[in-house]
């Protein structure tokens, strides 16, 4: 399966940019992958451009989980780095995946974690879920009204 990966995503793969936990995040994103049971993890760190609107910026990830889902969470990374909160989440798991060149058929599903994970990382920071993902409102002990 390796050899079926292109050039960039194997680079990529063998040096990832962004990847680590951050201490003290602004908001943490967790996404499962139910077809493989891999797991990822996106940190935010939110602060203001000069027009103060709210920008990521610094973005990490832990993936447990292939070369393809480690790439794409590289690439998710360095394409949020610096964005809008509101252009970041416009990214989708489609422009990840284009900007790695090709995936193999069979590891598309892979890159379906990165950007639901970075949405689910802007929720935590913007108080509708817990890191753990689960919903303030119903999961939480919080109003369920
Ligand atoms: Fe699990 Fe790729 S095989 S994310």
């Amino acid at each position: 399966m390796i050899n079926s990966y292109n050039k960039k995503v194997l680079e990529i793969f063998k040096n990832p940019m962004n990847m680590g936990e951050m201490k003290n995040a602004d908001g943490v994103g967790k996404v499962g992958n139910p077809r493989c049971g891999d797991v990822m993890y996106i940190y935010i760190r939110v602060s203001k451009n000069k027009k103060g609107e709210e920008i990521i910026k610094d973005i990490k990830f832990q993936t447990l989980g292939c070369p393809a889902a480690i790439a794409t969470s590289s690439m998710m990374t360095e394409l949020a780095k610096g964005k809008k909160i509101e252009d970041a989440l416009k990214i989708t798991n489609k422009d990840v995946a284009d900007a790695l060149g090709k995936l193999p058929p069979i590891k598309m599903h892979c890159s379906n974690l990165a950007a639901d994970a970075l949405k689910k990382a802007v929720d935590n920071y913007q108080g509708k879920f817990t890191k753990d993902n689960e919903c303030v409102r119903c999961c939480s002990g919080g109003s369920n009204s």
